[in-house]
């Protein structure tokens, strides 16, 4: 049986309207009397009763934060910087991963709309979804987007402007000399992966005697990244590309193991390589990468920030694109051409 408030006020000898307090606002209670009750709470094992303080609050105090990868170390940073904001109002994230599957994140949609959360933070997989989240937020769930744009300002919405954090990496490529480049990335359904593509065309065509190819992958992976090297790798030195330019860093490390791995292509040398996030093994690769740096943690922590706002607005809350700019971070994988 489910110890209740009233028996923990019998046992701290203090009203049921001071328990609340101290489950609620416990700056508002004399410290010895918070210490009384949360020594009856121990001692009884009281566990509070979310669900009915939920229903009488309307809300949840948790937010929904579905991502596409959590394996990828940017989203559990995007996560942490989430968190940060949320605890600031006494709030908890609820991590949901979509693993780029669009099943995987229509049941994490339904759960936290079932669970009535405080609102939803959602990496989309595509603009497919943008109905999908007008009824969840026309239903009274608040909905931002996480790491891309809302065509048409439909959502308020948190990201780095890819376009030219593409024209960045291709750029920076082509300034070290190569001309023959491969974009590594997929599938381009992603807002983010066309993105950074449409950005590198930008920047090839900029120069005369450059040129573009895309090796499209199933997914942002490591294992797809190692594919896409292999296929480089195994082409005659004339058909290769004298640089590659992976969508994320978890490609480029795959990109990076099978060029290296087999010894007989070496990087910077044969082939330049930059990545995309700059997650913290960019850095301490065996061939330190190159990678154009994103704020993961603050997008997180303004995303929330955004929701709250929303969340506590009436109806004419005016919604906003926050777009942060990307940064170049260079190091050896990128090293001139001798
Ligand atoms: O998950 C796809 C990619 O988009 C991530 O690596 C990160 O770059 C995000 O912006």
């Amino acid at each position: 049986m489910a110890v209740s408030v009233r028996e923990v006020a019998a046992a701290a000898a203090v009203s049921v309207g001071t328990v609340s307090n101290v489950l609620n606002r416990p700056d508002k209670v004399a410290p010895a009397t918070v210490a009384r009750v949360q020594a009856a709470i121990e001692e009884l094992g009281f566990v509070r009763n979310d669900a009915a303080r939920q229903l009488r609050a309307g809300r949840s105090r948790s937010i929904g934060l579905v991502v596409l990868d959590v394996r990828n170390p940017f989203f559990t940073d995007v996560a942490r910087g989430a968190e940060d904001r949320a605890a600031e109002d006494g709030m908890t994230i609820l991590l949901g991963n979509s693993d780029e599957n669009a099943e995987r994140e229509g049941a994490y949609l339904d759960l936290f709309e079932e669970q009535r959360v405080h609102g939803v933070l959602i990496s989309p997989l595509s603009d497919d979804d943008l109905p999908r989240l007008e009824r969840l937020r026309s239903r009274g769930t608040p909905t931002v987007l996480v790491d891309r744009e809302a065509p048409g300002g439909a959502f308020s919405s948190v990201a780095v402007d890819d376009v030219v954090g593409g024209e960045l990496a291709a750029r920076h490529l082509l300034d070290t000399g190569r001309r023959r480049l491969a974009f590594v990335g997929g599938p381009t359904g992603i807002r983010q992966v066309a993105d950074r593509l449409a950005g590198a065309r930008r920047a090839v065509e900029a120069v005369e005697g450059a040129t573009l190819e895309v090796v499209e992958t199933d997914a942002l992976t490591v294992l797809q990244g190692r594919t896409a090297g292999e296929s480089i790798r195994l082409r005659d030195a004339a058909d290769r590309p004298d640089a590659v330019f992976a969508a994320n860093d978890l490609l480029a490390m795959g990109v990076l193991q099978a060029l290296v791995m087999q010894g007989t292509v070496r990087v910077p040398e044969d082939v330049a390589l930059i990545g995309y996030d700059d997650i913290d093994f960019a850095a301490a690769a065996v061939v330190p990468l190159s990678s154009i740096r994103q704020p993961a943690a603050l997008i997180g922590y303004t995303a929330v920030d955004l929701l709250l706002k929303e969340a506590a607005a009436d109806e004419g809350f005016e919604r906003e694109p926050v777009v942060f700019q990307p940064e170049l971070v260079v190091r050896e994988s990128t090293a001139p051409v001798a």
